[in-house]
């Protein structure tokens, strides 16, 4: 599966601890997609119509800026892409960070966290922001998931 690199985005930590074992089960580098604008509580509280969470979720254009753009992205030929499932998708800050690389010819793997919903529509939204690269179904993973559970997860897939 050549060079493998996790990269993730997580509001309240949840998928962030699972990639941090996921990137150690496949002995992958590990890459934080962090917002330029971090997420307040207030941001993602999704009862709230004017939360910026809502707000984003609701017009499919959106795309939330990252703090930084990361070099190197060439290198790999394995991207697992986590983060938590908003409104049964990705986050559209995932297709600000899909949108930044070429990723013709790499196999990218989402995976989430959730409270319960599973990844529906979220290839399907994640598509467009990835030409030519080869997206994989993924899945929402437990975020209690041992490293072991993982290892068979990645060998299934890989
Ligand atoms: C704005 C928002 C929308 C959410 N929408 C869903 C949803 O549609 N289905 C679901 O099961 N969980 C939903 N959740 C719960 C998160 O997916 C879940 O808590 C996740 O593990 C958080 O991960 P994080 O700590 O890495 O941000 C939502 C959470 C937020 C903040």
């Amino acid at each position: 599966m050549g060079k493998v690199l996790v990269a993730f985005f997580s509001a309240s930590g949840v998928t962030k601890g699972l990639a941090k074992k996921l990137a150690r089960a496949a002995e992958a580098d590990l890459l934080e997609i962090a917002p330029k604008i971090p997420y307040t509580p207030a941001d993602l509280d999704w009862r709230d119509v004017n939360a910026r969470s809502t707000i984003e979720m609701k017009d499919p254009g959106s795309r939330p800026e990252i703090a930084e753009i990361f070099e190197g992205m060439e290198a790999y030929d394995t991207l697992f892409v986590g983060f938590p499932i908003w409104w049964y998708v990705a986050p559209t800050i995932i297709n600000t960070f899909l949108e930044q690389y070429d990723l013709a010819g790499k196999t990218l793997i989402p995976f989430a966290t959730s409270g319960g919903s599973g990844m529906d529509k979220t290839n399907e939204k994640l598509l467009p922001s990835c030409p030519g690269a080869k997206l994989l179904e993924g899945k929402v993973l437990d975020a209690e998931a041992s490293e072991e559970e993982l290892k068979s997860w990645i060998r299934e897939l890989l």
